[in-house]
């Protein structure tokens, strides 16, 4: 059987360079799976897109590729895989563990998936990538390690079928017996229970009081980095607090949950320079989303009392937002767009820019967020678009803030960043 598949290939193989020489140079011009695309897919996709992790298929083997090609080349033209929606055309456009795809890339996938999908020669396959486990550490990669700590929930939690919202409470002790500071932390549902958790809030308690928010988890959350000089200090002794939103899964099945929180440390001994702070911004809690309605907007302003260099930019909405922008006031009236970022509720992306970019805000500025909504039935994620939807904790309510992470700066700090920053400007680096 083999011997005959294999003799096949060979005939027609043969057919076409006996007869048919220009479209055989045609074809090997054009990428094939082996060479050009499987690069591409095991780099970017298999991440999440392996047997036993949390995306509906394994995008591993050819011929499964092959039959989801079309989908694939309209998913990554549109650029909605890989879940990486930063506007690409406005704002600061340089971000640590940016996961899109480059253009050339999308091209390349494009193109083959338009030559009929080709295999090409396997003996050009790269190796498939090897990951620890089911759910994978989006900063794994580029810390170099997994997390120095993991912490899950105390028990397993099972979310039944066509249950109700349930909003949980457990603590878990995380056996530190030192003080360290945090460098980077990234909340994982488990592979079964990723589509029931709907949110995940950590915080910190230190066992002589106090301690503090540590991160929000909402579906497809990436990882929350504490860029150098900066870091959140976790005591001796700490518990973590956790705040669960589970709902039933849309698959109709039980689904067992064990969320854990992964923290990457400083090293022993490492005091970083700035306490770094997580909080919303440019809250609206008046929202008014009437059903049918396809371009809803509305707006925050948050005034800044301090110079302040934010880190990161995540968006929060629910099922009806569609994007949202951040953009700052100055006192002269003068206003600049930062940031702007498609939404789709099952990915809650915190968007961390690159060192040599990190806005640079001074005191008496007004942080201005924009939010975009649509009530209809164009929008997958809406429920009955007949009904009004307003502001609530329930994934169906609707939110509108965002998510800054920043630290601040004194005035000599704020104006020694600025001659920094135009130093590089005027270097060319920027
Ligand atoms: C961080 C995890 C993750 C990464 C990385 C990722 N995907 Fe996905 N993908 C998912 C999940 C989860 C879904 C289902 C939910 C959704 O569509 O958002 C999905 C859905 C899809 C779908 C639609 C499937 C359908 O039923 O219509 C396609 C096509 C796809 N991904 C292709 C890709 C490709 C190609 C890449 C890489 C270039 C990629 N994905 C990277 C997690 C991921």
């Amino acid at each position: 059987m083999t011997t005959n598949k294999k003799s096949a290939v060979f005939i027609s193989t043969a057919f076409w360079l006996l007869c048919v020489p220009s479209a055989f140079a045609q074809q090997s011009a054009s990428p094939t799976f082996a060479e050009h695309v499987a690069p591409i897919i095991y780099d970017n996709c298999v991440e999440c897109h392996r047997p036993g992790s949390i995306a509906p298929m394994s995008l591993i083997d050819y011929e499964i590729v092959r039959v989801w090609s079309s989908v694939i080349k309209d998913r990554v033209q549109r650029r909605t895989m890989p879940p990486y929606f930063i506007d690409k055309t406005v704002g600061v456009q340089s971000f640590e563990d940016d996961r899109s795809l480059t253009d050339a890339e999308i091209a390349t996938i494009a193109a083959w998936a338009d030559a009929g999908s080709p295999r090409g020669d396997i003996s050009h396959m790269p190796p498939v990538p090897v990951y620890a486990d089911a759910v994978a550490w989006t900063l794994e990669k580029d810390i170099g390690r997994p997390p120095d700590l993991i912490i899950p929930i105390p028990d397993p939690f099972t979310v039944p079928a066509g249950g109700p919202n349930w909003w949980m409470t457990f603590y878990s002790d995380t056996g530190l017996t030192e003080d360290r500071w945090i460098q980077a932390f990234e909340t994982k549902p488990s592979a079964e229970g990723y589509p029931v958790v709907h949110h995940a809030v950590t915080s910190m308690e230190f066992p002589e009081g106090g301690g503090g928010f540590l991160s929000e988890y909402a579906l497809g959350k990436t990882a929350d980095i504490n860029p150098p000089g900066t870091g959140q200090l976790i005591k001796a002794g700490t518990r973590v607090n956790w705040n669960i939103h589970y709902a039933a899964s849309p698959d109709g099945l039980d689904r067992t949950d064990r969320t854990r929180l992964g923290l990457w440390l400083l090293p022993q001994g490492e005091e970083p320079k700035h306490k770094l702070i997580r909080s919303h911004m440019g809250d609206n809690e008046d929202l008014d989303l009437p059903g049918g309605e396809t371009n809803i907007r509305t707006d925050g302003y948050e005034f800044l009392d301090k110079n302040i260099r934010i880190t990161a930019f995540q968006p929060h909405l629910h099922n009806l937002g569609t994007r949202q922008c951040m953009e700052v006031i100055y006192q002269d009236n003068r206003r600049q767009t930062l940031s702007c970022a498609d939404w789709d509720f099952g990915w809650h992306i915190a968007y961390n820019y690159k060192e040599d970019v990190q806005p640079l805000i001074p005191k008496g500025s007004m942080i201005h967020i924009t939010s975009w909504f649509d009530n209809s039935p164009s929008n997958p994620w809406a429920g009955d678009s007949r009904n009004w939807v307003g502001f609530g904790q329930r994934s169906t309510d609707d939110m509108s803030f965002s998510w800054i992470s920043y630290y601040e700066l004194t005035d000599e700090e704020y104006a020694a960043s600025v001659a920094e920053r135009q130093a590089q400007i005027a270097a060319g680096s920027d």
